[in-house]
């Protein structure tokens, strides 16, 4: 169902691969909702992904870049404003991915290089993404800007490696970030900790289906799916959410409250 919720905002989307992606539901949401906006990915997920489809199905254009490199951010940020015929109301920042878990190097036995890439890719580029729009005074007063992350960045979760670290520095940066940007230009920026989802980033996390099923049955509501995790992102965007800023926001069916649940306790009981 559609309320009209974005109706003349414009924005820029990153992270859409394919349509399991959370970025591809929430780009589909956000156009019903009547919001327009520029699509990105990296060069390399153009030949790997769909886009195409998404932005011939949304009316959108798409604009290429590597979310670690600030030209081709700078690029994407005045393109956009171009392309759209005027500043930002929205930015959503869904782009994630660890060497260590890809090349299969435990948390014990990190290679550095790899580490860093991860970092710059998952975290950094979330700064480099705020600081660009920042600089180029993109975004409209009210505007928002939404990052999504992990409750790794809180509680241990072994096999989510060095995401985990990831995704606490994500999550700050929003912080921080944050302070400044409501400060300067009154815009918000936030995180939201979304449930384990079913995509390609996630499923390349080892043994994610026991950890799926495993916050299924914990979380009283049941996970949040990546259409839901496009719902919750399009109240962010729009304006009846502006005093939410720097906060990270748990999207998980209730799963970071819990501490057992029964379904998890008659696993134990024999
Ligand atoms: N799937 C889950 O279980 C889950 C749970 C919580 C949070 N998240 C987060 O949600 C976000 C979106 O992931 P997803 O699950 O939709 O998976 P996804 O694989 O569909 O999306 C990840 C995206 O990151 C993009 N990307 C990678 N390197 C990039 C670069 N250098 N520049 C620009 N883009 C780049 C990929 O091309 C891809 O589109 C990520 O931040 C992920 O960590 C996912």
């Amino acid at each position: 169902m559609a309320y009209n919720l974005l109706k003349g905002k414009r924005g820029i989307i990153f992270g859409a691969l394919d349509s399991n992606s959370i970025a591809w539901k929430t780009a589909e949401s956000v156009h019903a909702e009547g919001g327009t906006f520029v699509l990105t990915n990296a060069p390399v997920a153009m030949r790997m992904g769909q886009i195409e489809d998404l932005a011939e199905k949304t009316g959108s254009q798409i604009i290429p870049a590597d979310a670690t490199s600030e030209e081709d951010l700078k690029n994407l940020v005045e393109k956009s404003i171009e392309i759209l015929g005027g500043k930002l109301d929205f930015v959503l920042h869904s782009i994630g991915m660890s060497v260590n878990v890809r090349k299969g190097r435990s948390y014990t036995d990190e290679k550095y290089d790899f580490t860093t890439k991860g970092w710059d890719v998952s975290a950094l580029s979330f700064h480099k993404v705020l600081q660009s729009l920042y600089k180029a005074d993109a975004m409209t007063e009210w505007g928002s800007i939404v990052a999504l992350s992990y409750m790794a960045a809180q509680r241990t979760f072994p096999d989510y490696n060095d995401m985990a670290d990831n995704k606490a520095y994500l999550e700050s940066v929003a912080r921080s970030f944050g302070y400044h940007y409501g400060k300067s230009k009154k815009v918000r920026v936030n995180t939201i900790s979304q449930s384990p989802t079913a995509t390609k980033a996630g499923q390349g996390v080892k043994g994610f289906d026991g950890f799926i099923n495993y916050a299924n049955q914990m979380s009283p509501l049941g996970n949040a799916t990546a259409q839901d995790c496009a719902d919750y992102t399009i109240t962010l965007f729009s304006d009846l959410t502006r005093k939410v800023t720097m906060q990270n926001l748990f999207h998980d069916g209730g799963f970071s409250n819990t501490g057992v649940s029964q379904e998890v306790i008659e696993k134990f009981s024999h």
